[in-house]
């Protein structure tokens, strides 16, 4: 596994993942304190407080040397606007483990962007981080979340049934993963 890794720029034919600029504020707070974006997200629609305390802490995550460091880059479209952001996170050193996430603005929903950028974390993943795994959690009534996972080739797992309470209600998990080889063999 080659770590420490630090950010530069990843390209996909038509998404670029960027680290996070302060003049992106506007666009992430209009997502992230959109309520039908974070309707299944952990976190409840975000305050402008919020949104620029977590703007300032993601876009200085530009590092991937021990377990629980993360990226958060902006997916950029062709034009280089801002249409949602990734998540990619070492869940574990020794088993070569991450996690990958996905956020679309509205703007960016419907073109294939999540699906392109996520293909183009996992290159990364299991070709300059020489990672084992990667997988995604999600809450399975996300139907277009489990549809990029089935796009990309994820197998599902696992289905936690109510084993979190969140946003007042018992909300099930859906477990979803693909190894190294399965990727390449995609390739
Ligand atoms: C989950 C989420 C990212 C999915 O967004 P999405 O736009 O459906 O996903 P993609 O960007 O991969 O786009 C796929 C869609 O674009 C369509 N598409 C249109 N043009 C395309 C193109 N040129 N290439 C590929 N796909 C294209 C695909 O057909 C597909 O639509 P379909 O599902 O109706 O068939 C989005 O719903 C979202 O951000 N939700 C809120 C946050 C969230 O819940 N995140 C996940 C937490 S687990």
């Amino acid at each position: 596994m080659t770590l420490p890794w630090d950010f530069h720029p990843l390209h996909g034919e038509r998404v670029t993942l960027d680290a996070l600029r302060d003049d992106d504020y506007d666009a992430l707070l209009t997502m992230q304190s959109d309520p039908e974006v974070c309707r299944y997200l952990l976190y409840e629609a975000r305050s402008p407080e919020k949104v620029r305390e977590v703007l300032t802490r993601d876009a200085a995550a530009l590092r991937l040397a021990e377990k629980g460091d993360y990226l958060q880059p902006a997916i950029r479209d062709e034009q280089g606007v801002f249409v949602g952001t990734m998540y990619f996170t070492l869940a574990s050193i020794e088993d070569r483990t991450a996690e990958i996430g996905w956020i679309l603005a509205p703007h960016g929903q419907g073109k294939g962007y999540a699906t392109e950028a996520a293909g183009v974390l996992l290159d990364l993943a299991f070709g300059e981080l020489g990672l084992h795994r990667v997988y995604a959690e999600l809450d399975p009534r996300n139907a277009a979340s489990v549809a990029i996972c089935t796009r990309l080739g994820m197998r599902h797992e696992a289905h936690h049934i109510e084993h979190m309470w969140l946003k007042g209600e018992w909300t099930d998990t859906g477990h979803y993963a693909i190894l190294e080889r399965e990727w390449a063999a995609r390739a």
